[in-house]
């Protein structure tokens, strides 16, 4: 594919653009495939689920969709994945649930970049597994990005979607979404009638939930930071904040303090939640919320998350603190 630079072409800002665009796409994977296989690692993120439902328009059950749980997505995304893709558009969807594997091999491993190596070379791993056994792969679908192109451009980080792959495992790439900025994949996304809570979701580290969960990861921590993420989202949701705020999530870390529950003492753990906008996240600044949202988030945190008894607000901005606690 030949690369067009964003400067030189209009940005897609209307479902008109957005009409054009894909039908152009259409055409030139058409032209790319011709009646081969495409294989994409579909996480649920927004680039991914856009290239998905481009190729689907394209050339239907040719491509092969993977979907690995490293069982440490939030809570219900793989259901909506297997949702959207598997049932509603009646994609070839490939469903790994590599939950044990994952969390087996993180056991007792603290330090956090062992964790991200970990946890980035086991998803190669089970992605290249499921690859094998498939016949007549040609292609690998990308969900790169133009931002993606300028950075390894710029020498700030490797290509982070461009291979990983074991050496013998070489395809052709296809990358449907690599001239366009994250706001244009967006309209692209819903042009192409993706749900809104897949296009304008907020930005979720690669290794997921494993960096909210400090230190070595346990079912059980790791369950309250699921469970304690997925109120805050719906709390954030019910309160037209949803879309409005950058980032949003829960950590829970690991040590414990004394609370009282129905008259017994417990030992439990505090759940913290940021929220914070920035631009570049290079810095970011803290949104306040209300005195009444807090409240409530306690309460429903406290009564609802096996393992909780404090709940803490983060007030710091980047810098000093980075956004992920990992
Ligand atoms: P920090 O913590 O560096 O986060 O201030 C800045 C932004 O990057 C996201 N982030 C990651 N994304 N893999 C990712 O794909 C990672 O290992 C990772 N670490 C941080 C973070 O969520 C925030 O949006």
């Amino acid at each position: 594919m030949t690369d067009v630079r964003p400067d030189s072409m209009v940005r897609i800002t209307t479902p008109e653009l957005a009409r054009a665009y894909i039908d152009e796409q259409i055409e030139a994977l058409r032209a790319q495939i011709g009646d081969k296989k495409v294989l994409l690692a579909l996480s649920g993120g927004v680039d991914s689920s856009v290239v998905a439902a481009m190729l689907i328009k394209a050339v239907g059950k040719q491509l092969v969709c993977v979907h690995v749980n490293h069982g440490l997505l939030r809570k219900g995304e793989p259901e909506q994945v297997i949702e959207v893709f598997g049932k509603e558009l009646n994609a070839n969807l490939i469903y790994v649930d590599a939950t044990d594997r994952f969390l087996d091999k993180l056991a007792g491993v603290t330090d956090p970049e062992q964790k991200r190596k970990i946890i980035g070379g086991e998803f190669i791993e089970v992605f290249a597994e499921e690859a094998r056994k498939l016949d007549g792969i040609e292609f690998l679908a990308q969900g790169t990005i133009w931002p993606d192109i300028l950075e390894s451009e710029a020498g700030i980080k490797a290509h982070h979607n461009a291979g990983g792959l074991p050496e013998d495992m070489k395809f052709e790439l296809v990358e449907p979404v690599r001239i366009l900025f994250k706001d244009e994949v967006r309209v692209v996304g819903k042009e192409l009638g993706l749900p809104d809570n897949m296009v304008f979701r907020q930005p979720f580290p690669g290794p997921g939930l494993g960096v909210r969960c400090p230190g070595a990861i346990t079912r059980d921590r790791l369950e309250a930071v699921r469970e304690s993420d997925a109120i805050l989202r719906e709390e954030f949701a019910k309160n037209g904040l949803e879309g409005k705020v950058w980032q949003y999530f829960t950590v829970v870390p690991d040590f414990k303090s004394t609370g009282v529950k129905n008259g017994k003492r417990t030992f439990d753990w505090p759940c913290i939640i940021r929220a914070i906008n920035t631009t570049d996240v290079m810095e970011v600044t803290v949104e306040h919320l209300s005195d009444e949202l807090i409240d409530h988030l306690v309460n429903r945190i406290i009564t609802e998350v096996p393992g909780i008894n404090r709940v803490l607000f983060d007030y710091t901005p980047k810098p000093p603190a980075t956004v992920e606690y990992e």
